[in-house]
């Protein structure tokens, strides 16, 4: 199962520009802010940095609403600006990824605002029918943010298909114009040195037909006719061979509600280098707020496996700007929030596959402190508290569910230092509050202390460089009771032994993973604190066993 490209051995960061560092004091990220800080990020021991969309947009939906692919917002800096961070970013040896974002554009940009006539040429850039009948739209679906996913335009007397909120309509990817666009906007990035894309939604673009969806559900319905297409494969595809197959880059899927199948086909089928699947961010049913489950280390031990086994290479990660933090999520963050942080680091840089690690993670950033869902930045966070608002919930209860799925909670500013707000903007006041905890966590302080999170990230990242086992390695499960998460990397005569607790208590290690002569490679417990056949609470050790 060896894979060599030249993205395999390369660890991915996703930047959120808006949040990572402001240089100009209006209490918004930038451009010229992420430039500032490519030396820590050199240092880290990162490859290649993802920016989330620094495109013009009207920022409904903050940055995943593109007005203009070919112009950089003026929040974030100047098309010269983005040049520069290429190029500085090309000196310290680090790549940059775009996120290319193609399921729909803003209502503003101005295909979208010209389709509206219906005797326009770009009429169908977009998806445009009449309503069943009058104030019907022409199907059931439900938007991904809930509420229906067709909004009537009286200018043209018709309704258009928006898969998220009213302001992104969607494109008509069976209109071959629009797949010249695209392919248009992935040459001008790519030739500018831009090693590749992270597609947002991308197995949701091609809808096969537009026939009513099943079932009741609020949000994705009607999801059965345009996810991963058969039209969306052969998209993809030729991207790769129009356009991919001719550079030297990395094309990597944000794939909704994948299953294995599909995952192989756009694998096996050079449609994708690498893709996000849910599971590890559903396993507790986290994406349905209503029927969230409490956690526990088996249910991610169990997906991860299955997509471990299943595929040949995995985009790997715990967090993103659409998730909350992984301590909240998987860890404890009251009783041991860096233990926890730790022990998921080794989890996701151990795994077969590209590791993404999301701004504020490597030095354990957590949630933001319960809030106003009316308040929040995220516009399917205010969505959902609407829906929640006409059910019979007290105002606690659909506080605590809204601010569940409030993407707020992983955008707030990164935490620098601990002088005002947190580094991250000499202004005080900034775009999102910075999370109250920035005293204690914060990148200044971690530098310093040697059993810091960073540190650990460092040394992490460090040992996986240097050992080609955790890249080129096959993926051993091991099977345990309980949550104990165990496994192996193979490579050559080569093995390694990952051991994880992801729970807060101690635990006993079952007799036969005990194994003799293996050595211990690193582990997330200080070493004073390493107690032999034991695991403590949110204790993950990396063995080398022969
Ligand atoms: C992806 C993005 C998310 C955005 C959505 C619509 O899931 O990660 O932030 O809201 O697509 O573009
Ligand atoms: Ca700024």
């Amino acid at each position: 199962m060896e894979t060599k490209r030249s993205f395999t051995d390369k660890v991915i960061y996703q930047i959120y520009p808006r949040s990572f560092c402001d240089s100009n004091g209006d209490g918004i990220g930038d451009i010229q802010g992420i430039i500032s800080k490519l030396d820590y990020l050199k240092d880290l021991g990162v490859d290649c940095l993802w920016l989330s969309p620094i495109y013009k947009s009207p920022l409904m939906d903050m940055g995943y609403d593109v007005a203009d692919y070919y112009s950089i917002h003026p929040d974030y800096g100047t098309m010269e600006d983005f040049d520069r961070l290429l190029k500085e970013a090309d000196k310290r040896g680090l790549r940059i990824i775009m996120d290319l974002v193609v399921n729909h554009t803003s209502d503003q940009h101005e295909w979208f605002k010209a389709s509206r006539d219906p005797s326009s040429p770009y009429r169908d850039y977009y998806i445009w029918r009449k309503g069943k009948k009058d104030g019907v739209p022409p199907n059931n679906w439900t938007s991904m943010f809930t509420g229906p996913a067709w909004t009537y335009d009286s200018q043209s007397e018709e309704w258009y298909l928006h898969l998220y909120s009213s302001e992104q309509p969607d494109l008509n990817f069976h209109n071959e114009k629009v797949v010249e666009e695209v392919e248009r906007i992935l040459r001008f990035y790519l030739d500018k040195g831009v090693y590749g894309f992270r597609c947002d939604v991308i197995n949701q673009c091609y809808k096969e037909s537009l026939d009513d969806g099943k079932g009741l559900s609020p949000s994705g319905r009607g999801m059965e006719h345009y996810l991963c297409s058969e039209g969306n494969h052969k998209l993809l595809r030729r991207f790769y061979d129009d356009v991919f197959s001719h550079y030297d880059c990395v094309v990597i899927g944000e794939t909704y509600a994948i299953d294995v199948e599909n995952g192989r086909r756009y694998l096996d089928n050079h449609e994708l280098d690498m893709f996000f699947q849910f599971d590890t961010a559903n396993c507790d049913n986290f994406l349905l707020p209503l029927f969230k489950k409490k956690f526990k280390p088996r249910y991610l031990r169990d997906v991860i496996y299955k997509w471990q086994t299943g595929v040949s290479w995995m985009a790997n990660y715990l967090e993103n700007h659409d998730q909350p933090r992984s301590i909240n999520h998987y860890g404890d963050p009251v009783k041991f929030p860096k233990a926890s942080a730790k022990a998921l680091a080794v989890l996701n840089l151990t795994l077969r596959g590209t590791p993404f690690i999301y701004q504020g993670e490597e030095i354990g950033m957590t949630n933001l402190p319960l809030q106003d869902p009316e308040q929040s930045q995220d516009v399917s966070c205010r969505q959902v508290n609407e829906i929640l608002k006409k059910l019979p919930f007290t105002k606690k209860t659909r506080y605590k569910l809204a601010n569940r799925v409030n993407r707020d909670h992983a955008r707030t500013p990164m935490q620098w230092n601990d002088a005002v707000s947190a580094g991250f903007s000499t202004s005080e006041k900034t775009w999102l509050p910075v999370n109250p905890n920035y005293k204690a966590v914060n990148v200044a302080s971690e530098s310093a202390d040697p059993a810091s999170v960073l540190n650990f990230y460092k040394a992490l990242l460090q040992l996986r460089k240097k050992d080609e086992v955790f890249v080129y390695g096959d993926f051993r499960p091991i099977m345990v009771h309980g949550d104990l998460i165990a496994y192996q990397r193979v490579y050559k005569d080569e093995r390694r032994f990952i051991l994880i607790n992801l729970t807060g208590k101690e635990v006993k290690i079952p007799r036969h993973l005990i194994l003799d002569g293996a050595k211990l490679l690193l582990s997330s417990l200080p070493v004073q604190g390493y107690r032999m056949g034991f695991l403590s609470p949110f204790e993950a050790d990396i063995f080398e066993i022969k």
